[in-house]
């Protein structure tokens, strides 16, 4: 199955994402979690990157595009994915209908996570990432067991660069600009959900896994 998961910064696309891939033993691809690989590893791919994300701008659509056709030619991807970040911009979107029909391929699923600005807010400014394994925690809605050490591996966790409140504030900009109009582009596509995201993550996962079932056998 292909899956295209759209919504705000912080509105649960890693947390869901993650879920539903090892549901489908599907791989889920995140642009976000691709990037901060190359920051760690200091490659001139990621000091370019950095000057964006610090800002809550968004990195150049030939660059992420670039990413994403390279990675999905890594293979592990022939099943399907899930897409968590990507596309984020129109010109993203057309660019990888335009690779997956090359392909004779498509996309099955978009689910657009709908949560409101408050708990978005919420959720960014309490999340917590491990170092090491990258499992994500946050301070109020789901703590790990020890302060500041992760649950599943021991490594430390630390508050995102770009969860400070000025970034955050530019990236809900950003998504308003850039990425929101993205669900006007998949809305007529036949394969769009809109899914509550407000809730708990079993609740929404549960949503999740119907919208993904309904689509499945239409
Ligand atoms: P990216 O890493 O994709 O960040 P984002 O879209 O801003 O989304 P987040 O990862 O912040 O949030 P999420 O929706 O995954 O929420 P999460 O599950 O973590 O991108 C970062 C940057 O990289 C961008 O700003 C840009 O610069 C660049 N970039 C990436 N892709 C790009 C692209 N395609 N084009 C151009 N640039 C790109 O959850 C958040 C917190 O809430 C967690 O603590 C979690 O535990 C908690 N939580 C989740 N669900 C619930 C719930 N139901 N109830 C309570 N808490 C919850």
């Amino acid at each position: 199955m292909k899956i295209i998961m759209l919504g705000p910064p912080g509105a649960g696309k890693g947390t869901q994402a993650r879920m539903i891939a090892e549901k489908y033993s599907i791989p889920q691809i995140s642009t976000g979690d691709i990037l901060r690989e190359e920051v760690k590893k200091d490659s001139a791919l990621g000091r370019e990157a950095k000057s964006y994300m610090d800002k809550g701008e968004l990195v150049p659509d030939k660059l992420i595009i670039d990413i994403i056709l390279k990675r999905l030619d890594e293979g592990g991807a022939s099943k399907g994915y899930i897409l968590d970040g990507f596309p984020r911009t129109v010109a993203q979107a057309v660019a990888f209908t335009s690779a997956l029909s090359e392909r004779d391929e498509r996309v099955d699923s978009v689910i657009n996570i709908e949560v409101e600005r408050g708990e978005l807010i919420r959720r960014l400014s309490g999340r917590r990432t491990c170092v090491e394994c990258g499992a994500m925690f946050h301070v109020h809605f789901d703590p790990p067991r020890r302060d500041a050490v992760c649950d599943k591996c021991g490594g430390k966790l630390i508050r995102r660069d770009d969860d400070n409140e000025e970034t955050v504030a530019n990236r809900l900009e950003v998504y308003r600009k850039q990425t929101e109009p993205l669900i006007n582009y998949y809305e007529g596509s036949g394969v769009f959900n809109a899914v509550d995201g407000m809730g708990s993550i079993e609740d929404i996962l549960k949503r999740m896994e119907e919208a993904l079932e309904g689509q499945k056998d239409p």
